[in-house]
């Protein structure tokens, strides 16, 4: 995956430390030639030596090495790896030197490095929760972003302080699989604003032209852009800023009795991933969900809400359907029993037969209701005929946009971590692919593109 790239690990001083050792052995399994650069403070995390022996390189603390000899040959050691790189990661990335990245400040051999690299750089910003949500790190982020540099958010939960919320080093694997992400599609050199100063040709190997899969006809680096902003979401930054969205996600349960229930394999996940992903472009986020869905991955500033049966989420759904933007991820059974019996039936007394209800259709009601300006955006499952389907729902629900899967595909569907779909406008239609988190931002890039 990684054969021949040259990769430099950034290790700033912070507990998280110890899991750039396992992203070093990541990055060699999958064939990279890896050095590590660390700050004086990590060193009071881990040891210089670890990296050497795991890297077999020198790891760079200081910009000046110690020896006389040492200087003559080496001085410009932070030019050279800076051009050595085919890409440089910082992770964990403190606030402390976030800070001195995105202010040009050059006191060690990471940030001098930074400067002189022309490759991408790509920040995981690291810190307990409230340093993350600090007015200084929301700027200091942003200005990241401007800069170009890659962002991958932090991940949310207990943080080494006790507290919890954002600021958590993603997993080594995760981390590993945007580097890869960031290598096979070339991405664009971090710092726009210095290409002006290059010559024209030093960009080519690493500019991606308008991405085809692309649903929004856009790079695939403003794609790692989108989710930059995801690590500056509570900074509010992002095309959502300050819009409300609701977000429904799981399936409903249309209980029989106390016990029985009928419902189906929805696991909630692509719904929890529209909800990240439009927290991640700075909106204000409420997820409806079932009480099964796991919300472990999702930041702890979206508001959540659990529902049970369609009735029960068709309530809720009104009470927050002033909303900008609904998304109805939500697999609502179409059915319920026509009575609930109060105490669980004994199967001597159980009828032969179940007589079915219709349920309210939610996205019709938003449809029907829906106040100007308002985007809806409804998903369909279908085993056949996809795209005619999922047209006819566009129509009759009255939603801007349809998100069609296929429940025939691989890949795709219930329960599993990847999408295979079929976003559909009135007059557009896109084929995306991936993760369900990277299926999420394109399609909210597709739709707020406009
Ligand atoms: N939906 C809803 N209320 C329902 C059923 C579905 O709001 N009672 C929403 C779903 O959340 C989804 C969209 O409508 O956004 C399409 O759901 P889907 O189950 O694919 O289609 P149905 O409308 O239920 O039609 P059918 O089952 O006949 O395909």
């Amino acid at each position: 995956m990684m054969r021949g790239k040259h990769i430099v690990i950034g290790v700033t001083g912070g507990i998280a430390a110890y899991k750039s050792v396992y992203l070093v052995r990541l990055l060699q399994e999958a064939g990279a030639d890896v050095r590590v650069i660390m700050t004086a403070a990590a060193t009071r995390f881990v040891g210089t030596e670890t990296f050497a022996a795991l890297t077999r390189h020198d790891v760079a603390v200081d910009i000046f090495p110690k020896s006389g000899d040492e200087i003559s040959r080496n001085w410009t050691r932070h030019i050279q790896w800076g051009e050595w790189a085919d890409l440089l990661v910082v992770a964990p990335c403190t606030a402390n030197t976030l800070g001195r990245i995105v202010h040009g400040i050059t006191d060690d051999m990471l940030t001098a490095t930074i400067l002189a690299a022309r490759c991408p750089v790509l920040l995981c910003p690291t810190m307990d929760g409230e340093m993350y949500k600090a007015p200084s790190t929301r700027a200091n982020l942003q200005k990241a972003a401007d800069f170009g540099f890659h962002l991958m958010a932090p991940g949310a939960g207990y943080l080494a302080s006790g507290l919890e919320g954002p600021g958590r080093l993603p997993e080594p694997v995760e981390i590993r699989d945007k580097i890869v992400e960031l290598l096979e599609t070339g991405v664009k050199p971090s710092r726009s604003s210095a290409d002006t100063d290059k010559p024209a040709n030093d960009n080519q190997d690493s500019m991606v032209g308008g991405s085809e899969d692309s649903p929004a006809g856009e790079t695939k680096d403003n794609t790692v852009g989108g989710i930059l902003n995801s690590a500056a979401s509570d900074s509010g930054t992002g095309p959502l800023l300050n819009r409300k969205v609701l977000v429904t996600a799981g399936a409903t349960r249309e209980y029989l009795d106390p016990v029985r229930f009928l419902s189906n394999p929805s696991t909630g996940k692509m719904g929890c991933a529209m909800a990240q992903a439009a927290h991640d472009m700075g909106a204000t986020v409420i997820l409806l969900h079932a009480a099964a869905v796991d919300l472990s991955r999702l930041s702890a500033s979206i508001d959540t809400l659990t529902f049970e049966s369609a009735e029960d989420l068709f309530e809720k759904v009104k009470k927050h359907s002033g909303a900008d933007v609904v998304i109805m991820t939500a697999a609502v059974s179409d059915f319920r029993p026509a009575s609930r019996s109060e105490h669980k039936v004994k199967k001597e007394e159980a009828p032969d037969s179940l007589t079915l209800e219709r349920t309210p259709d939610i996205l019709q009601w938003l449809g029907k209701n829906r106040r100007a300006g308002q985007v809806l955006i409804g998903f369909a499952m279908e085993t056949q005929n996809l795209e005619e389907r999922a047209r006819e729902k566009l129509l009759k629900k009255n939603a801007d946009w349809i998100v069609a899967n296929n429940l025939r595909e691989e890949d795709a569907g219930f329960a599993v971590d990847t999408n295979r779909i079929l976003l559909i406008g009135p007059e557009t239609s896109h084929h995306v692919e991936g993760s369900k988190k990277s299926v999420a931002e394109a399609v909210l890039r597709a739709v707020f593109a406009r």
